[in-house]
């Protein structure tokens, strides 16, 4: 089948993509895609290009939405703004993509008749001290972005229980890996450390993430599209929780660097303390994390090692600007 991928030039959207390609031998793709500072062309640098089309738009354009979605048989919506900081100083973009984008795509889904598969995350159920959230825990949002996924999440429930729109929704943790935009932590500290610049740590770095390989997610999103069933949540949880502490000093021991770059700065808003999912409902549709942490880190750390290509304009555009902004006065 031809699916329409919004979001598809972001890093897990891209990864999607290349799932899709490899493990469906007949699949087609149409990327929607606006293209913001985080949507990258060269994220799909390599792909058949008799399989993959990009067009570029918004997803809460309906001039847009509607011709894009000709001849597709499914929707997988990756679109969104992603960075829970920048929806902290500026939420209208989030709820602009994140709420009125999945509700233009829906209708457009009701419209076509076809499955409209909407990629979620842990954040809306807010933090969790001990246990893990399954996908009846409410939804206790915390920030403008997760607010904003939640309020989309809501939609998607709505158009199912109101239209019948064969509608579902994945929910990830964390996700890791090559092509991951550098202001998320991981690949911030990753190219800080290869440059020897300060790693900011937010407060005390006690706060625990639950970290999922971008291709096992890209392969569970892909096993909820084939198997999973209309109007249903599907948790997709990594299988370690580390500290965001640890995180940064495995990072730090793969560039060669020590601790005395580790700068602890202000911590974030609102910022929720641990996050943990459990996966057996998408576990029980044949779905398996294969990356441990310690693996997955060493290979991100490889390709950022490798790929610098891809970063290095990043680091002189946009990104200087929002990092500026964000860290100047607390890295000096
Ligand atoms: P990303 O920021 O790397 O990519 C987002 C993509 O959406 C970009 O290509 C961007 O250009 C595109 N986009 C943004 N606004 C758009 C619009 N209005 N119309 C069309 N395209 C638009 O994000 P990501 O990390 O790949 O996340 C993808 C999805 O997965 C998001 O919905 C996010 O909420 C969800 N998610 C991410 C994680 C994670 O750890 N990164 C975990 C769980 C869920
Ligand atoms: O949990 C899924 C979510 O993961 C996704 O829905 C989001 O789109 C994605 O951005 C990510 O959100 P986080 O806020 O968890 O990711 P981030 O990489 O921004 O931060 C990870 C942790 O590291 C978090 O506890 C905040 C902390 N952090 C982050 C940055 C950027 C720092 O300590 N220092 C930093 O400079």
């Amino acid at each position: 089948m031809n699916v329409l991928v919004a979001g598809g030039a972001g890093f897990i959207g891209s990864a999607y993509v290349r799932h899709r390609l490899a493990a469906h031998p007949d699949a087609t793709v149409r990327v929607l895609d606006k293209l913001t500072y985080a949507g990258r062309v060269e994220n799909l640098r390599g792909l058949d290009p008799e399989r993959v089309e990009l067009v570029e738009g918004d997803i809460a354009d309906t001039e847009v939405v509607k011709p894009a979605l000709e001849g597709c048989e499914a929707i997988v919506n990756f679109a969104a703004e992603t960075h829970v900081d920048r929806s902290i100083t500026s939420p209208g973009e989030f709820i602009q993509t994140d709420v009125y984008g999945t509700f233009v795509l829906l209708e457009a889904a009701r419209d076509a008749g076809i499955r409209h598969l909407q990629v979620s995350t842990d954040e809306v159920y807010g933090s969790i001290v001990d246990g893990s959230f399954t996908e009846t825990s409410p939804l206790d949002p915390s920030s403008p972005y997760s607010a904003s996924k939640a309020g989309g999440d809501l939609m998607v429930g709505a158009y199912r229980n109101t239209h019948d729109v064969d509608a579902l929704i994945v929910r990830a943790s964390n996700n890791y890996g090559p092509r991951q935009y550098p202001e998320k932590l991981i690949p911030l500290c990753i190219l800080n450390a290869l440059a020897g610049d300060p790693l900011p740590v937010y407060g005390d770095g006690m706060q625990v993430r639950n970290w999922l390989w971008v291709d096992d997610s890209a392969s569970a999103i892909d096993t909820v599209l084939e198997f999973g069933r209309a109007g249903e949540v599907y948790n997709v949880g990594g299988p370690d929780e580390l500290p965001n502490i640890e995180v940064v000093r495995r990072v730090l021991e793969l560039t060669g660097r020590d601790e005395s770059l580790i700068e602890h700065v202000t911590d974030r808003l609102g910022h929720d303390r641990r996050y943990s999912l459990a996966s057996a409902k998408t576990e029980a549709l044949g779905w398996r994390a294969d990356v441990r942490f310690d693996d997955g880190i060493e290979r991100t750390v490889e390709w950022y090692r490798e790929n610098e290509w891809w970063w290095k304009p990043i680091r002189s555009g946009e990104y200087r600007a929002y990092y500026e902004r964000q860290y100047g006065s607390a890295l000096g």
